[in-house]
Order: structure tokens, then sequence, then C-alpha cells
């Protein structure tokens, strides 16, 4: 599944089965919050920095798309992403940088773009332009940039004046590692010191990053809390090795612990104290979980670090984590111990599982996030069928405990109480990751999670890798079909692309089919050779482009030769019990999709979650195929419906639709309304 820049997309509904035990290894994407600092600080550095194994998520091009808008040339080789950088190719940039839902690279950017000359303006999409930047804009605005937004809060879209920066000493009212990353980044232009006092420790990794480049920093560890100084200084390049993320590590840590049976490990995982916090808080409630192969380094050990840099070096601690399944209990999670709150949602689905009452203490930053993922959280909860309450800043989760999830007569079914269920996401990756770990926990059945989509914002592998542990996910699928002329091709590409599915269009591949026979010189009615020429064919439907044992047809098979052989072709019950084998076999490696043709909803897919079967006019079908003759058409209809192999007839429970005079628009309005 992949979007015109041949990148994944992920569709907006999927439907995730449970009561299967996971088991095996995988890797995270690389870390989002070293992957942005790794190409901003790799942007200031005189010279090319190698970034490897960096994060592919939409916010992580967010902010490679703005270096570059500032200046910094940047290259991508699948592998290895080069950045290179240097004080005199930034400026600030002619038009808005598009941060898209990261609240990350607008933080952080904003630090930047206060030491560039000149008017960097910062925008975001709906979700981003509702949360506030008055926390980055305070300090800037106190070393001499100006910054302005929205109201109060000063809400984006942001403008950022810099200029002549003075170094100051800032202690942010709320811990937050992106404020700091972005007084440290102006630090950099600035005159004298810069400093940050944090009462809480936040991730390390802009200090981790500026101390690889040479900057002229210095951390000190007082107590719970830290306090980073930075002076203006010349940045080198670096090569670095961006580690796994923890927070997504945590989605596969929780599943492992929760759903009955299981042992998993997450390869390669960042493993600093400041992104671990949720083992502890998973440790207290009795779960099996360890770190393997690197023991947490103290934070702000690379950030001390100052001496060479090996090739590749790694950013901070890194190690395998390990968990299995067993039951829990409840605990009192502060949020001083994530402060990111990243992991809070899918440690609330460890507290559902739980036996008692689980307090998280003062979430109210979850309402600031992505969507107000405190409310959304207590939906998850509730969801699933444990029962959540905001007390304030607070939540509490009343967990159903493991009664049912000991696997009683060998059963693997999820905690008792807890059931299958529907939630929409509304477009948070997190609330929509927590949401499939929370189906999966749920025992059998299926859950339907929508807002889906959003994933691909930081994991656009995340269903890829819950099939190869294990897991049950599968999308939607939708059978459209029809005569010639009806509007299969258009509507069902449109339908596919609302939904972010896959589209086959089958037609394509008894096309493909004739064409290969004409080309063989096999007549299209010799039945056992065509069917051998069928069976033994390998064909990839596309898009992008038809193709037939390595030969690119995807305009060939349009021609009049081949539309007056295909319906012979089509007629060939053997033929079509080999292409309905692939089809089948397309479904199941894209997890669903939306297939077009003749028999999908009465043969290939007599499950399809919706069947349509659209009709037109005579008159307006021979009109929308002019390229062929009418006669050729209505012939081509006719051997298709009274052909003896899966004629073209409406499923008993397909809707049907009549698409003469209507707008493309209409016509999918309509059969969307049906999926909801
Ligand atoms: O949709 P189309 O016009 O490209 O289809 C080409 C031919 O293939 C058409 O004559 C009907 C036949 N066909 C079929 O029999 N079964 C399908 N599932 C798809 C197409």
């Amino acid at each position: 599944m992949t979007s015109g820049h041949g990148r994944p997309v992920l569709p907006e509904t999927v439907l995730v089965a449970g009561g299967m035990p996971l088991g095996g290894e995988l890797r995270v994407p690389g870390d989002k919050s070293i992957s942005h600092r790794a190409l901003i600080v790799g942007a200031l550095g005189e010279g090319t920095s190698l970034l490897r194994g960096l994060s592919d998520g939409d916010d992580v091009r967010r902010t490679r798309d703005a270096v570059a808008a500032l200046g910094a040339e940047v290259h991508d080789d699948g592998e290895v992403v080069t950045v290179t950088g240097g004080r005199s190719l930034l400026h600030a940039p002619l038009g808005p940088l598009d941060c898209g839902n990261s609240g990350t690279s607008m933080r952080l950017l904003a630090g930047v773009a206060a030491g560039l000359a000149g008017v960097t303006v910062l925008a975001g999409d709906a979700s981003l332009s509702a949360r506030p930047m008055d926390r980055v804009a305070a300090p800037l605005r106190a070393m001499g940039a100006t910054v302005t937004g929205n109201g109060p809060r000063c809400l984006p879209p942001l403008a950022v004046t810099g200029g002549s920066l003075e170094g100051i000493t800032w202690t942010p009212e709320v811990a937050s590692a992106q404020v700091k990353s972005a007084v440290l980044l102006a630090g950099l232009f600035a005159a004298g010191e810069t400093a940050v006092r944090e009462r809480v420790r936040t991730r390390p990794h802009t200090e981790e990053l500026l101390a690889l480049a040479g900057a002229d920093i210095e951390v000190t560890d007082e107590g719970a809390g830290r306090t980073v100084r930075v002076r203006a200084s010349s940045l080198r390049p670096f090569d670095v090795v961006v580690p796994g993320d923890p927070s997504q590590a945590a989605f596969w840590v929780v599943a492992a612990c929760v759903v009955p049976k299981s042992a998993l490990r997450v390869r390669g995982v960042y493993a600093g104290e400041t992104r671990t916090g949720f083992l502890s808080v998973l440790r207290r409630m009795g779960a099996r979980v360890g770190l393997d192969g690197g023991a947490p380094g103290p934070a702000g050990a690379a950030a001390n670090g100052r001496g060479a840099v090996a090739a590749g070096s790694s950013v901070g601690a890194v190690a395998d984590v390990t968990a299995q399944w067993g039951p829990l209990s409840a605990t009192v999670v502060d949020a001083s111990e994530i402060p990111s709150l990243d992991e809070v949602p899918v440690l609330a689905v460890a507290a559902a599982c739980a036996e008692g009452t689980t307090r998280f203490v003062g979430m109210g930053e979850l309402r600031v996030k992505e969507s107000d993922r405190l409310r959304a959280v207590a939906r998850l909860v509730s969801a699933v069928g444990a029962v959540a309450r905001i007390e304030g800043e607070d939540l509490v989760v009343e967990g159903v405990g493991d009664a049912g999830g000991t696997g009683g007569a060998g059963g693997v079914g999820g905690a008792s109480g807890l059931h299958h269920f529907r939630f929409d996401s509304e477009g948070d990756h997190r609330m929509a990751m927590a949401a499939a770990v929370a189906a999966l926990a749920a025992g059998p059945g299926e859950s339907r999670i929508d807002g889906f989509g959003g994933v691909a914002t930081s994991y656009p592998a995340f269903l890829a890798h819950l099939r190869h542990v294990g897991g049950h996910a599968r999308v939607q699928l939708v059978a459209i079909d029809g005569p010639a002329g009806s509007g299969k091709s258009t509507v069902s590409r449109a339908i596919a692309e609302r939904l972010g599915l896959d589209r086959l269009d089958t037609g394509a591949m008894y096309r493909a089919v004739a064409w290969a026979a004409l080309e063989r010189g096999i007549d299209p009615e010799d039945a056992p050779g065509v069917a051998e020429l069928a069976h033994e064919a390998v064909i990839d439907p596309g898009p992008p482009d038809v193709v037939i044992d390595g030969v690119v047809v995807t305009s060939a098979i349009r021609t009049p030769e081949v539309n007056r052989a295909v319906s012979a072709v089509a007629a060939n019950p053997s033929v079509r019990a080999a292409l309905v084998e692939r089809q089948r076999a397309w479904a199941v490696a894209h997890g669903g999709g939306v297939v077009e043709g003749r028999d999908i909803g009465t043969v290939v897919f007599p499950h399809a979650d919706l069947k349509v079967f659209l009709t037109a006019a005579p008159e307006e079908r021979a009109r929308r195929r002019r390229e062929e003759p009418s006669e050729g058409v209505a012939r081509r209809d006719q051997l298709d419906s009274t052909r003896t192999a899966s004629p073209l007839v409406q499923a008993a429970d397909a809707r049907l639709v009549d698409t003469t005079c209507r707008s493309v628009d209409e016509v999918i309005a309509e059969i969307l309304s049906w999926l909801r």
C-alpha cells in the first residue's frame, strides 16, 4: 500500500482480532525525538552528517523538509540520510515551514529560527494550530527574538523574527524537552551562556546530539533535575545510528504483557532513563519485562563524552527490551515518571487488564496532545470494558484483573471482562496504536478502530509488524461489480483513496491473460491452451503498471484486439480458478482492499464487508466506453452475463447503485455512508 510518493498509506479503518498469543522479535522505527534532533543538529553542522535508521514517519519528514527549506541539503538513499549544513547555508525560508501535525518540529525549529535573520513562519495542520506555543515563545522572546502567534497562548502559525540573541537562564514552568531544546538551539546563536534548568529531567537527545557535534555544552544533574548550559559554538558533522523508539516499543511490550501466552523481544531500543519510565511502571505492576544487551546508561552520558566520535555511533544507551505475559496489578503512575506522557495511552490499556485501581497522577498535559488524549484514553478504557474516570488532572482506571486471561482450558482469551469494541482515534496515532493493543488483549472477536490513518505519522509499518508477531489485523474488503462502463474503475479508485485502501482491478488480470494468449499465438477459444498460460503466468496487477511475465502491458491490454478476445478468456473456468486464487491471495497480502470485477461479491469474496453492484443506462455506458464500438461493449456484456462460469450477476446482498446522471462525488458519498 503506497502513496504517490511510494510511502505506505494506512487505512482509515482497521479490524484487529484478539485471542492469539504474540511471539517473536521486531525492530521499531528509529526514535522520532532523536530523528528530529539529528536532522536539525546535522543542518547546523559545518559539513555532511550521516544519519542511519532515521524515523520515516510523517512528523520527521516535516522536519526534514523544513531543514531543506532553511538551506541544508538533504539526501536519502533509503538506508542513510545525509544532511549537509552549516551556518552560512541557513537562512529564513521564503515561504512558511509546514510542520503538519508535528509539535516537535514546530517548537525545535522555532529555536533555530530565532537565530536566523529575517522572518520564519511556522505553520501546522488544524490540530497543531490548536496547540499552545507560549511556553516556547516566552524564552525566545527573552533572548531577543520576536515571536508572534494567535491569542494569549500563542497558537500557530508562528512568525519568528530572529537576529542577535542574548543568552538567558530559563527554568521552564512545566518540564518540557521541546522547550528546553528550542532554548538550547537558540543558545547556539546567542551571546554568552544559555542555561536551561529543569526540575524534572526530560529526554536528553538535544544535549546528546549537540555533544556529539562538538558543541560547547555542559550537563549537570541536580537531584531529580538537571541544568544544561550551552555557548555559541561551531558544530561539526557526525555519523549516527538512530536507535529504536522506546515509545513505539511500548506498544509491543504492553501487548506481550497483556495478551495471554505472549513473549516478545524488541531489538535495539533507546534505553536512557528519561525514556524508559514505562518499564519501571510495568515492573511495579508485576510485569515480566527486561532490558537486555545494554544497561540503561546515565542520561546525558553521551552528552558528557566529548571525545572522538566513532562512525555510526549510537545516541545514548541502546538495549533489547523483552516482555512476557503474566498477571498485572494496579499501581500509581506519576507524570514525572513519563515526562512526555507518550506511553500513557498504552499503559492505560495495561491498567485496564490489571487487578485493582491504577491512578495516573497529573495528566493535564494529555489534553493538549494530538487530540484531547486524556478524554480519548478514558474513552478507550471504557470501550474495552474496564472503568475509567477523570478526576481533576488524574486518570483513574479500574482494571478487570486477569481472571479469564490465565488461559483456562488452554484458551488464550483476553482478560475477563474485556470485550471487543469500536473506537475512533480521531486521527491520533498513539490512540490508534493503543487501541490496537487493547483489541489484541480483548480476547477473541474483532475490534474496529477508525481514524487509523494517523499512524503513518510515526509508525507506517505498524500493521505489518502486528501481523509479523502473530496478531490478526485486516482492513475492510469492498467488492464492486458491474458491467463495462458502469463506473467501476472511477468509483473503486475513489473509494480506495478515501479509505486508504489498495485497489485491485481484476478485469486487468483477465485482459493480461488475453493479451499474452494473442501474443503467443494461442487462440482465445483454445480453453486448455489459455488455461495453461493463466496457471503459469506471473501477473502483477499493479498499480502502477499491469505486468505479465515481466512485460508491462498497462496500455496494451486496452486495445480492440484484447477487447474482442477477453470474454472468451474470462468464460474459461480453469482460467477463472487460477485468477480467483490469486485475487484471494492479493487480499490476504494486503489485508483487504477495494476489488472490482464481475464476480467479486458472488464468487471471489462472498463475505466482503460491503458489496456494491453498479449499473448505468446502456446509452450512458456506451458513451463512457467511447473508445470501444457500442456493439462490442454490448456483446461483451452479453457474454459476461450469460456464460456458465461465474456470470455477471448482482449478489443477493449487494447494494445496487445506478450511476446514470449522477456525479462521482454523489455516488462515493452514498457508498461511504454504508461503511459507517
Ligand atoms: O472490467 P474490464 O472491462 O477490464 O474486464 C475485462 C473482461 O474481463 C470483461 O469482459 C469481463 C471479464 N471479467 C470477469 O469475467 N471477471 C472479473 N472479475 C473481471 C473481469
